[in-house]
């Protein structure tokens, strides 16, 4: 039996520990915040926080998670105004949305451990999060805001 605080709240799961995380907080939370792209650890849609730190939750296992502290998009923030959160929508920045999620985290994870990135860093960071839209200009610049040096 794996115990993860999800969220704050603590949850308990006794299926496959190489169940990924993803499907953990997907069908058993229902936190469908967080998306499936690729499955193979190359698309950024399914980032999460495992101990304030992000991670592909389409590789990340719950066996990983056991005893740790995962943040999904929906735990962010109570309120949704989280400084990532603000800044993405003074930028305009989602267009069909369904990397936004994983952009977000990936976004508050850099900040957490680096708040005022360069230009470089946040494009180093954010690479590997892919968007099918293009939005990744608006991306950089909505960072930057977010960041203390905006
Ligand atoms: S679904 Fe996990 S990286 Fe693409
Ligand atoms: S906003 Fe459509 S994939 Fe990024």
């Amino acid at each position: 039996m794996a115990t993860i605080k999800v969220n704050g709240v603590d949850r308990q799961f006794d299926g496959d520990p190489d169940t990924p995380l993803l499907w953990f907080v997907r069908d058993q939370l229902d936190l469908t915040g967080t998306k499936y792209g690729c499955g193979t650890g190359l698309c950024g849609a399914c980032t999460v926080h495992l101990d304030d730190v992000a991670v592909r939750g389409c590789l990340a296992t719950v066996a990983d998670a056991d005893g740790k502290t995962v943040t999904t998009i929906e735990g962010l923030s109570e309120t949704g105004d989280h400084p990532v959160q603000v800044a993405w929508r003074d930028q305009n920045v989602p267009q069909c949305g369904f990397c936004q999620a994983g952009q977000i985290m990936q976004a508050a994870s850099l900040l957490s451990a680096n708040p005022n990135p360069s230009e470089q860093e946040i494009l180093d960071e954010m690479q590997g999060n892919i968007c099918r839209c293009g939005c990744y200009q608006r991306i950089v610049t909505a960072v930057r805001q977010a960041s203390t040096g905006a």
